[in-house]
């Protein structure tokens, strides 16, 4: 369990079992009935969902009106989608066609990137290390972008031969509008505009690109356990035409309809620490489906990970004392890897 060196199990890739044409999945991928996604009930199909935020005004982090809606939609869902963000619908299209075109290559290419537990970067399979454990249906890449010594393009997939230029573009594109998010969010809290983008001063960017392949048993298992993200915010990139992300609301799911070429955007655990729970970082979940497969990139944006990260002190009163002890990134995502997508642990 201390050892992150190697899996604990022979790695299989969820999209050869796809492939191979069998009509049930193995035993390893069948959740206990509570976790299957048929065992609540979805709510009556758009009957809710997560908010809807227009960043079109919200230039530098100051429109008084977008800095509610966000705050808002952070405060009661943790969640929203956001439109009108600044990142051309061209780049989003490049950037999911180059992943796309990666999971589709044959598998002897894929493999050279195969991943370990001690970093998680590249072509991975699972998520925690725990022998035995009930894995998610899904394959990723992961890689990081930021800080600078953690990056490096030869970790990043050689092959189709724009994915890295697109995808060293997509990064910064996105580390731009997190920063701006950043500003907004501290607006929200009543703070200075620059109070909580300080916490990501050196920030690190990274990003997983989850790949879903068509499931023969939707019903029995997940693509991704329920799972708070433990990065300060995470901008996800989904694809239009086929719904899988469900979001906690009290005791529901709440599934999410994505809007064409909208970022889907959630506060993880960090900022739901510094903003001492103003701020949610609330559960979600990935379901499959028979027909499609489905496609996502998560670009988390997390601070640098080696400051202890603790509720920002002019937040707290008498009333309102703070909820957590400092604690550096590195601390908690060690902790977190060795575990596995698992709910919420630490903040709840
Ligand atoms: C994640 C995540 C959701 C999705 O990668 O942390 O929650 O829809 N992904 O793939
Ligand atoms: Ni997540």
């Amino acid at each position: 369990m201390d050892c992150l060196r190697e899996w604990p199990e022979p790695i299989v890739r969820v999209q050869s079992l796809s492939e191979s044409g069998a009509t049930t999945i193995p035993a390893h991928y069948v959740k206990p009935p509570s976790e299957r996604p048929s065992a609540a009930p979805a709510a009556a199909a758009g009957a809710v969902s997560i908010p809807v935020v227009d960043l079109g005004k919200l230039e530098d982090g100051a429109d008084a009106e977008t800095v509610k809606a966000i705050a808002e939609a952070c405060r009661g869902w943790g969640f929203f989608q956001a439109v009108n963000h600044g990142v051309s619908p061209g780049l989003l299209r490049r950037a999911r066609e180059v992943w796309r075109a990666f999971f589709h290559l044959p598998m002897e290419e894929k493999q050279r990137y195969a991943n370990s537990p001690v970093t998680y970067e590249g072509y991975g399979s699972r998520l925690g290390i725990q022998k035995g454990a009930i894995l998610d249906w899904g394959d990723y890449y992961f890689l990081h972008f930021l800080p600078l010594c953690l990056m490096s393009h030869h970790k990043w997939p050689a092959q189709p031969p724009t994915l890295r230029e697109t995808t060293d573009e997509y990064g910064e594109e996105l580390r731009k509008l997190c920063r701006r998010l950043t500003k907004a969010l501290s607006m929200g809290l009543g703070l200075e505009a620059d109070h909580l983008p300080a916490a990501f001063d050196e920030e690190g960017t990274c990003m997983r690109v989850n790949f879903y392949p068509k499931c023969p048993q939707p019903e029995l298992t997940l693509g991704l356990s329920a799972h708070s993200d433990p990065g300060g915010m995470t901008i996800l990139l989904v694809d239009d035409h086929v719904a899988g992300l469900e979001v906690r609301k009290d005791d529901s799911w709440i599934t999410v309809r994505p809007l064409p070429d909208a970022f889907i955007v959630n506060i993880g655990d960090q900022i739901q620490v510094l903003s001492n729970a103003a701020y949610k970082s609330v559960e979600h979940r990935v379901r499959v489906n028979a027909s499609s497969e489905r496609l996502s990139m998560a670009f988390f944006y997390n601070p640098r990970s080696d400051v202890p990260i603790g509720p920002i002190p002019h937040l707290l009163t008498t009333d309102r004392p703070a909820l957590y002890q400092p604690m550096t990134f590195d601390e908690y995502r060690l902790f977190m890897r060795k575990a596995g997508p698992r709910g919420k642990k630490l903040t709840g």
